[in-house]
C-alpha cells in the first residue's frame, strides 16, 4: 500500500489506496469500551470486522458493550482470542493492565494498537522486539468519530508504527485506520512521540486549557463589571461555536471575511494585546515540559486529582451560568 517501507513522516495516506485485507477474518479485541473504544468497536463492526470487547469485572462500560451486542470477556480472555489487540484504556492505566492482563495472554502473532501515542512514547509499555505495534490516532473526539463514520465519513488521522515492527505493520495500521474511519480528510504518517506531544500541546495550550481559561476570565471580567451573566455567556461562550464553525470550514482568512468589519478590526488589533510574548513564553514552557517528560511524570503521579479539579470548575460561575442557559439554548437536546 506504501511506496516505501517505512514511509517517511508526513507521507499522506489516501484511503482509496488502502484495502482492508490485513483485517480479513481477524478478530480485533477492543480493551476498554469508553469513549474511544466504543467508537472503534462500533465503526469496526460497520466496516465488517470481527470484534470482541475486553472489560474488567463490574465494569459499567462493559455492561454497555453487552447491551450494544458485543461479546464481552475479561481482558485476558479477549486478548487471548485476538489477532489485533487495541488498548483503549486511560493513558495512566495502560502499564498496569498491560502487564497483568495483556502481555501474558497475547498470541505470538497478535498486533498491538493504540489511539494515542503516550503509552509507547513515554515508556509505559515495551512490546517485544518484532511484535507488530501501531498507532491509529483519530484527530477528533470519540463520539464525533462514531457519528461521522455512521454518516459515511470519518475524521483525519495520524498513523505510526514502532521501529521494531515488521514492515507489513504499516499495511495493518492503514487498514485499521480506514476501518475505524480515521483517514477521512487526510491520514498522515508520524511517530508515537510526535503524535503524543503535538496532541497534548494542542489540548493544553489551545483546546482544553488556553481557550477555556480565556473564556472563564473574560466571563468573570464582564460579570464583575456589571454586565449580566446571560449577556456575558452569549458573548464569551455561546458565540465561540459560530466562530469556530467558520474557522473550521473557511480558515482564518475566510472567517475574517464573513464576520462584521467591526469584529474583524477589533479582533485583529486587540487579539495581539491579549496573546503577547509572556503568553508565548509560557506556551514554550509547556511544550518543553511535554518534550522532557515532566508532564508525563506529573500525569502518572497526579491524575487522581482530575475529578476534584473538574468538580471545582463545575461549581464556578461560568459552569453554573451554563447550567441555567443550556436548557434554553438547546431545548431539543435537553429532551433526549
Ligand atoms: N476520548 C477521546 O475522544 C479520545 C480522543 C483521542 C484519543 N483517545 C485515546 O483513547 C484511549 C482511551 O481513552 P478514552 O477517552 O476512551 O478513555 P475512557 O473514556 O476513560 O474509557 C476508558 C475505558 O477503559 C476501561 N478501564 C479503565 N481502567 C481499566 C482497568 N484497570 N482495567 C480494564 N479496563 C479499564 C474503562 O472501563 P470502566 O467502565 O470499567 O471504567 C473504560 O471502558 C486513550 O489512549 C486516549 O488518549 C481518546
Amino acid at each position: 500500500m506504501f511506496e516505501q517501507y517505512p514511509p517517511a513522516p508526513g507521507t499522506e495516506i489516501n484511503a482509496e489506496n488502502v484495502n482492508l485485507d490485513p483485517l480479513a477474518g481477524k478478530t480485533v479485541a477492543i480493551v476498554g469500551y469508553g469513549t474511544m473504544g466504543r467508537a472503534h468497536a462500533l465503526n469496526l463492526v460497520r466496516s465488517g470486522c470481527l470484534v470482541v470487547v475486553g472489560s474488567r469485572n463490574g465494569s459499567k462500560s462493559g455492561l454497555r458493550a453487552v447491551q450494544e451486542g458485543f461479546a464481552v470477556l475479561p481482558v485476558a480472555g479477549a486478548v487471548a482470542q485476538a489477532e489485533v489487540v487495541m488498548l483503549m484504556l486511560p493513558d495512566e492505566a495502560m502499564a498496569a493492565v498491560y502487564q497483568a492482563d495483556v502481555e501474558p495472554h497475547l498470541r505470538p502473532e497478535a498486533a498491538l494498537g493504540f489511539a494515542h501515542g503516550f503509552a509507547i512514547a513515554f515508556d509505559q509499555i515495551h512490546p517485544a522486539v518484532g511484535r507488530r505495534c501501531f498507532l491509529a490516532a483519530p484527530k477528533g473526539q470519540g463520539d464525533m468519530l462514531l457519528q461521522a463514520h455512521a454518516g459515511g465519513g470519518g475524521v483525519p488521522g495520524l498513523l505510526a508504527v514502532t521501529e521494531d515492527s515488521p514492515a507489513e505493520t504499516w499495511d495493518l495500521a492503514a487498514a485499521y485506520a480506514k476501518a475505524v474511519g480515521c483517514l477521512t480528510g487526510g491520514g498522515f504518517v508520524t511517530t508515537f512521540r510526535t503524535e503524543c506531544i503535538s496532541d497534548q500541546f494542542g489540548e493544553q495550550v489551545v483546546l482544553c486549557g488556553g481557550v477555556i481559561e480565556l473564556l472563564k476570565s473574560a466571563f468573570d471580567i464582564m460579570v464583575d463589571a456589571g454586565y449580566g451573566e446571560e449577556n456575558a455567556y452569549f458573548e464569551c461562550v455561546h458565540e465561540l461555536k459560530l466562530i469556530t464553525d467558520l474557522l473550521h470550514r473557511h480558515g482564518v482568512d475566510g472567517m475574517r471575511r464573513m464576520i462584521s468589519g467591526t469584529a474583524s478590526y477589533g479582533g485583529l488589533t486587540r487579539g495581539p494585546r491579549i496573546i503577547d510574548d509572556g503568553v508565548r513564553d509560557r506556551m514554550k514552557d509547556i511544550l518543553q515540559e511535554l518534550e522532557d517528560g515532566t508532564f508525563a511524570r506529573e500525569l502518572l503521579a497526579r491524575h487522581g486529582e482530575t475529578a476534584a479539579l473538574a468538580a471545582e470548575e463545575a461549581a464556578g460561575p461560568l459552569a453554573t451560568t451554563g447550567h441555567l442557559m443550556l436548557p434554553r439554548l438547546h431545548p431539543e437536546a435537553e429532551k433526549n
